[in-house]
C-alpha cells in the first residue's frame, strides 16, 4: 500500500522496536555488536560503519520520502558528494556543474577533485542548451545540478537535463537540498542520484550536519553503499536519530516556510531599498514555470540585491534581529548572511563569484509579521 508523504516521513523505516515496542527508532550507540558463531552476526549487524539500525532507520525513511530504492545517510552533505563522485566517476572522466553551485560543491570540485584527475565544466543549468554543450561525448560521466540553486536560486529543468544526460550516457544528479523532498522529487522526473545536505530542510531545527544519497537504480545504490563503508564517511547514530526527529514535520515545517517565504518575497518586491528580489515564487523569476512544474510550492529561500550596494548588503546583513546572521539555511529559525563574504567567498575570483549586493535569506517559521518588521528596520 503506498502512502502518502506525511505519513511516510513519521512511519518509513520506524516501525516500533521489535524488543520493547519503543514506538522511536532507539539510537544504537555502538560501534559493534556480539556475533553468535564466527561469522554468523546478528541480523547482518557487524559493526557500525557498515551497518546500524538507527542509522538503517533514516537511510530507509530517506529512500521512501525521494521515491528510490536505496537511501544513504553521511556524515555531512560534502562527505555524501565526495563519495558519489569517487563511486560514479574515475580519473580522467568530466562533469558538468552549476555555473552558481553551492560553494562548498565548488571547492569540491576545484580544489580536491580535480586534483585527483576530474575535470569540470561549469555550466548555467537553467539553460538545457548551455548544460548540452558543456558535455564531452564519451568522457562526461556526470550532469550534477542544484535546483533551485544557492544562491541565485536558479531553476534547471530536471526532466529536460535527465533527457540531455541520458542521451549522453551521463548520470543525472540533482542536489536537492534547497527543495527537500516534499517540495520536488527528483527521481520521478529522470534523476539518477539524489543528494542532499540534510544539516538543512530535512533535519531542519540546525542541531546537526549530515548529508545524504537516494539511488534510483538499485544497481548504482549497492555500489554507492559499497562506497559508503569503503571510504567511511556514515552518519553517527544519534545525529541520524536527531535527523529523523526532524523529518516527522518536514511536510508542516515546508508548508510554513513557503507561507513566510511568499509574504516576505511580496513585501520585498518593489521596495526602495531594494533591487531585484529572487524567488522561484515570483512571476519575474525567469524559472517560474519551471519551478511550478516540478515543485508542489517554491521554498523557503529568497536572495535580493542591496539597492544601496555591497556595503548597504552588509549592513542589511548586520542590523538584521531576529533574523540571525549565520550560514547554513533550512532550519525552523530564520537567518540572513551575505553570500559573497561567507558560504560563498570559497568561489570569488571563480567563475562561480556572487555579486557583491546579494543578500541571502532562509526564511523560517516564525510569526511572518515579525520577519517583515525585522526586516523593513535592517533595510535602513
Ligand atoms: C545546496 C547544498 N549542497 C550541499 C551542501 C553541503 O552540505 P554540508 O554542509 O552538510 O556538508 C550545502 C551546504 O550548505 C548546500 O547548501
Amino acid at each position: 500500500m503506498s502512502h502518502g508523504f506525511d505519513t511516510l516521513a513519521i512511519h518509513a523505516g520506524q516501525d516500533p522496536e521489535a524488543r520493547t515496542g519503543a514506538v522511536i527508532p532507539p539510537i544504537y550507540q555502538t560501534s559493534t555488536y556480539a556475533q553468535d558463531a564466527v561469522g554468523a552476526p546478528r541480523q547482518g549487524y557487524e559493526y557500525s560503519r557498515s551497518g546500524n539500525p538507527t542509522r538503517d532507520a533514516l537511510q530507509e525513511c530517506l529512500a521512501a520520502l525521494e521515491g528510490g530504492p536505496v537511501g544513504l545517510a553521511f556524515a555531512s552533505g560534502l562527505a555524501a558528494e565526495d563519495t558519489l563522485l569517487r563511486a560514479a566517476c574515475k580519473p580522467g572522466d568530466h562533469v558538468v556543474i552549476p555555473d552558481d553551485a553551492y560553494g562548498g560543491t565548488y571547492r569540491l570540485f576545484a580544489k580536491v577533485a580535480e586534483r585527483w584527475g576530474l575535470a569540470y565544466t561549469p555550466a548555467k543549468v537553467s539553460d538545457v542548451d548551455a548544460v548540452r554543450a558543456a558535455i564531452r561525448p564519451g568522457v562526461t560521466r556526470i550532469v550534477w545540478v542544484e535546483t533551485p540553486t544557492n544562491p541565485l536560486l536558479g531553476i534547471a529543468d530536471i526532466a529536460a537535463l535527465a533527457a540531455v544526460a541520458h542521451d549522453a550516457g551521463a548520470l543525472l544528479v540533482v542536489d536537492n537540498t534547497f527543495a527537500s523532498p516534499y517540495l520536488q522529487q527528483p527521481i520521478a522526473l529522470g534523476a539518477d542520484v539524489v543528494v542532499h545536505s540534510t544539516t538543512k530542510y530535512v533535519g531542519g531545527h540546525s542541531d546537526v550536519v549530515g548529508g545524504a544519497l537516494v539511488a534510483a537504480d538499485r544497481g548504482l545504490g549497492e555500489e554507492l553503499r559499497f562506497h559508503q563503508n569503503a571510504m567511511g564517511a556514515v552518519n553517527g547514530p544519534f545525529d541520524a536519530w536527531l535527523t529523523l526527529r526532524g523529518i516527522k514535520t518536514l511536510g508542516v515545517r515546508m508548508d510554513r516556510h513557503c507561507d513566510n517565504a511568499e509574504r516576505i518575497a511580496a513585501y520585498l518586491d518593489g521596495h526602495a531599498k531594494v533591487g531585484q528580489v529572487i524567488y522561484p515564487g515570483l512571476p519575474s523569476h525567469p524559472g517560474h514555470e519551471v519551478a511550478a512544474k516540478q515543485m508542489r510550492r517554491f521554498g523557503g529561500m529568497i536572495s535580493f540585491r542591496a539597492a544601496g550596494g555591497e556595503e548597504h548588503a552588509v549592513e542589511i546583513c548586520n542590523q538584521a534581529k531576529l533574523f540571525v546572521l549565520a550560514e547554513s539555511l533550512g532550519g525552523v529559525e530564520s537567518l540572513i548572511e551575505h553570500p559573497g563574504r561567507m558560504t560563498h567567498a570559497s568561489a570569488a575570483g571563480s567563475p562561480l563569484e556572487v555579486p557583491g549586493d546579494l543578500v541571502r535569506l532562509s526564511v523560517g517559521i516564525e510569526t511572518v509579521d515579525d520577519l517583515l518588521a525585522d526586516l523593513e528596520q535592517a533595510l535602513g
